[in-house]
């Protein structure tokens, strides 16, 4: 992606004569000349996918300091046809907030991250570019019975996370994080600040699930804060998943859905080329890992009553408190020594990645697992992980169109599928892309139906993308739509078409206009 130098010009013109003199763009601006271009670019870069010499790359990168910057970059974009792609932490698992096919630039949020947190509201204003864990480690600060139900991994976006639901292992006490959102800024396509008031409701409900990059740029937004108990106890133990393992997870489709909804049970299943875990259990492996918003002796009581087989017993858990349990839950270290790597921007570790999800309302058979264990037994894939996350609680009690987000009441759990690789060639890629496709594909007679559902912070463009170049109709882009947001979508595009009627905010998601 390439423009002349005269358009390049005259863009930074524009830029500089629609923000204020008081908070000068030019300081946050990174063309391709400047050193700090590439360092910028890759800093949140999340998925090597997309991070090759032949990715599109921006014309520039913004980082505003101050919402006027936001302001500027969408007025001078429009008027120079450009592209925006927004990013808060870049986790997006098909680079849309950072790669276009288009003449496009990067509005990057990292500098917007302040958080405050009131305590005496149990309220907090967050600022889009922060991560999760800077959000986390900010009300731990304050306080030892405060917390927020979003993700697991701490350097996930604000921004990303929010706009397409958010979930983490509160979810069944407290619902999503998008649904503990109660205001937000938002910058809309002509350049205008909203608050809740101002921008209405159709556009609040619009950016709390229904995807990012679609609706306007949300610089910050107001949460509410959930109480949890002094202590909560977390807890992980793994599993062969030959033989015990899969009758353990054929039992556990019985069980998690309807457990209190203080206590969440998930299952992670490992396979891939890692061949033992530190207790000598060989892949594939199935890790059973809880939170529960109370004391050890309740949980392990509550699961022998109801999962006896699982046998999980105190030396399987940690009593500590929720802030210390979000550092535990990432890292799967069960002391916490300091509380700062949750500030830590940096993951641990940069691969290339592909991830697809699939709900059910129906228990599997033990064949099927049986079939998941053959597929995760690959020894040529380097990481594959299936992700079971039990609905029910919570979820089940909020309504369908409360927010885009619509896979609730009926919903017994999801499946998020992962494979990731480090090795850099083409045929790498392929095997892995292959090996996902084939899972998927797999397990079509077995998922959520008419339409066949997926979570939409999990972006996936196999299951559709709006048209390269024209306009895409609300009929096409419903291929992908309706698997994300049900009967939300058509809401969605509604709103689309009233805020933002020329499909300024678009990418290869985003809501079409009618
Ligand atoms: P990124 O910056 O890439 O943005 C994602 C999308 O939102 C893009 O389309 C972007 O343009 C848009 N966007 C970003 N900021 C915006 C803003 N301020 N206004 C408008 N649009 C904006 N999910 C989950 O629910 N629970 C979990 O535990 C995890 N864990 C997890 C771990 C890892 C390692 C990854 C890679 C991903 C997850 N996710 C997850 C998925 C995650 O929630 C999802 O990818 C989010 O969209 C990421 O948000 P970021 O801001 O990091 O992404």
């Amino acid at each position: 992606v390439s423009a002349s130098p005269h358009k390049h010009q005259n863009f930074l013109q524009c830029l500089s004569e629609h923000s204020s003199k008081r908070y000068p763009i030019s300081k946050v601006v990174h063309t391709p000349i400047n050193s700090s271009y590439s360092s910028v670019l890759d800093f949140s870069i999340r998925n090597l996918l997309f991070s090759k010499p032949e990715t599109p790359k921006p014309l520039l990168i913004i980082t505003p300091s101050h919402v006027s910057h936001i302001q500027a970059a969408v007025i001078c974009s429009k008027s120079h046809g450009l592209q925006i792609r927004t990013r808060s932490g870049g986790h997006d698992f098909e680079g849309l907030s950072y790669v276009a096919y288009h003449p496009f630039i990067i509005v990057d949020l990292i500098n917007l991250r302040s958080i405050k947190i009131d305590v005496e509201t149990n309220t907090a204003w967050v600022e889009s570019g922060a991560t999760l864990g800077e959000l986390y480690y900010r009300i731990g600060e304050k306080s030892r019975t405060l917390a927020f139900p979003g993700g697991v991994c701490p350097t996930v976006g604000v921004g990303g996370h929010f706009s397409g639901g958010g979930y983490g292992l509160m979810l069944r006490k407290f619902g999503l994080a998008a649904d503990n959102v109660i205001d937000a800024y938002l910058v809309d396509a002509n350049g205008k600040v909203h608050d809740r008031k101002s921008m209405g409701e159709d556009l609040f409900w619009a950016i709390r699930g229904g995807g990012g990059g679609s609706f306007g740029i949300v610089v910050a937004w107001k949460i509410k804060l959930v109480s949890v108990p002094a202590t909560v106890t977390i807890c992980s133990t793994n599993r062969n998943l030959k033989g015990d393992g899969i009758k353990l997870v054929h039992q556990w489709q019985y069980v998690a859905n309807k457990l209190d909804e203080n206590l969440f049970l998930g299952i992670m299943l490992t396979g891939g080329n890692i061949t033992t875990t530190q207790e000598g259990i060989a892949n594939p492996i199935a890790t059973f890992f809880s939170l529960f918003l109370g004391k050890v002796d309740i949980l392990v009581a509550t699961l022998s009553a109801i999962f006896p087989e699982l046998g999980f017993t105190k030396e399987d858990c940690v009593e500590t408190s929720w802030i210390e349990s979000t550092l535990i839950a990432a890292t799967g270290v069960g002391t916490v020594e300091s509380l700062e790597p949750l500030l830590n921007r940096t993951p641990s570790n940069l691969e290339n990645g592909k991830m697809k999800s699939d709900y059910f309302k129906e228990p599997i058979s033990i064949a099927t697992i049986e079939g998941l264990w053959q597929r995760l037994k690959a020894k040529d894939i380097e990481t594959s992980q299936l992700i079971f996350i039990p609905y029910g609680g919570r979820m089940s009690q909020i309504s369908e169109m409360e927010t885009p987000f619509s896979h609730r009441a009926g919903i017994l759990y999801k499946i998020g599928y992962f494979v990731a690789w480090k090795e850099q060639s083409l045929k790498a890629k392929k095997k892995h892309i292959s090996w996902i496709r084939d899972i998927y594909k797999y397990m079509t007679p077995f998922v959520s139906k008419s339409p066949r559902s997926a979570y939409a912070n999990y972006r996936d463009l196999d299951i559709g993308a709006n048209k390269k170049y024209g306009k895409t109709s609300v009929r096409q882009a419903s291929i992908w739509g309706l698997k994300y947001f049900g009967n939300n979508f058509k809401r969605l595009v509604y709103v689309k078409t009233k805020v933002d009627p020329y499909d300024f905010f678009r990418h290869e998601q985003s809501i079409p206009t009618l």
